[in-house]
């Protein structure tokens, strides 16, 4: 199954505990995220790697799921790979962390390809050196469908807080890189599992830069990051009434409530619409465990 068009939300769940694989689709979540790479011990890498894939190859997976690989610079990373090759796995998404080159991403592409022509790649961008080289691994094959921004080991690595303003210029800069190659732009999970607002918050910011989606790391996260990312009906409103003008109109410089509204507004709007017609349209079918009939 291609993965779904925009992915909001993908919950992590360390690849130990089966009886939690299933977790993204009864909390509506866009995707679920099986991790083998830092949240599981190296002693249990192995046994991980069992269930993750058993999950995979199994007729009881529901929704769709996507494997975080452990990077291909690590040995745990090359035995993911040959025993994804030597299973029936099915996973929509295989998600690299760690990404500093283009190379590792077209590596996984030549080792996958053949054998899961459907398969997305995603790439996490969390180093330094990954994001200085994030436009051309943005670019790095037709089969990458996203980046994803690692806030959490950028900013150990750089030794600096995991706060907005240290890690603002990487987020954007990934935004843009992702912007140009035409994938999409994932956000770091929030790691306050308790502030909820705080989290609405960031999703604005992080929504307002360019990323359209965000790794949630606990199921109430899930509709926060939801909320958060759909157009307000002001929005809404607005942008219908800039394309009414605009489809009256002949172009060039309108004014409507009282802005002045240009071609690139008009492309918002446009977006803007979409997006909530996304909610619309896909949503009810993504979300099938009814987590949002209390959403307003
Ligand atoms: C995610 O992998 C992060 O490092 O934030
Ligand atoms: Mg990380």
């Amino acid at each position: 199954m291609p993965m779904p068009l925009q992915c909001r939300t993908f919950l992590v769940t360390p690849a130990l505990d089966p009886t939690r694989f299933d977790k993204a689709e009864e909390v509506g979540a866009d995707l679920g995220l099986l991790d083998l790479e830092d949240g599981v011990p190296q002693a249990l890498k192995s046994e991980a790697r069992r269930l993750a894939i058993a999950h995979l190859s199994g007729s009881r997976m529901r929704g769709p799921m996507c494997l975080r690989i452990n990077s291909l610079r690590t040995e745990a990373g090359l035995r993911d790979v040959l025993a994804l090759l030597e299973s029936d796995a099915r996973p929509d998404a295989v998600m690299l962390p760690k990404v500093e080159s283009p190379a590792e991403l077209q590596q996984l592409d030549a080792l996958l390809g053949a054998r899961f022509p459907e398969l997305s790649l995603l790439g996490i961008i969390e180093t330094a050196r990954g994001v200085e080289a994030v436009d051309s691994i943005a670019m790095a094959t037709p089969r990458l469908r996203g980046l994803i921004f690692g806030a959490a080991d950028l900013s150990a690595q750089l030794g600096v807080p995991l706060s907005w303003e240290s890690m603002l210029y990487a987020r954007s800069r990934i935004a843009i890189a992702a912007a140009i190659a035409g994938v999409n732009a994932i956000d770091s999970p929030f790691f306050d599992l308790v502030d909820l607002a705080e989290l609405e918050d960031e999703t604005r910011r992080v929504c307002a830069l360019g990323y359209t989606g965000k790794i949630v790391i606990h199921p109430d996260q899930v509709r926060v990051v939801h909320t958060a990312l759909r157009p307000t009906s002001q929005m809404v409103a607005h942008a219908r009434r800039v394309l009414a003008q605009a489809s009256e109109g002949k172009g060039g410089i309108q004014v409507v409530g009282g802005s002045m509204i240009g071609p690139p507004l008009v492309t918002v709007a446009r977006r803007v619409l979409a997006t909530a017609q996304f909610e619309e349209v896909l949503a009810p079918v993504v979300l099938r465990a009814g987590v949002r009939n209390g959403d307003p």
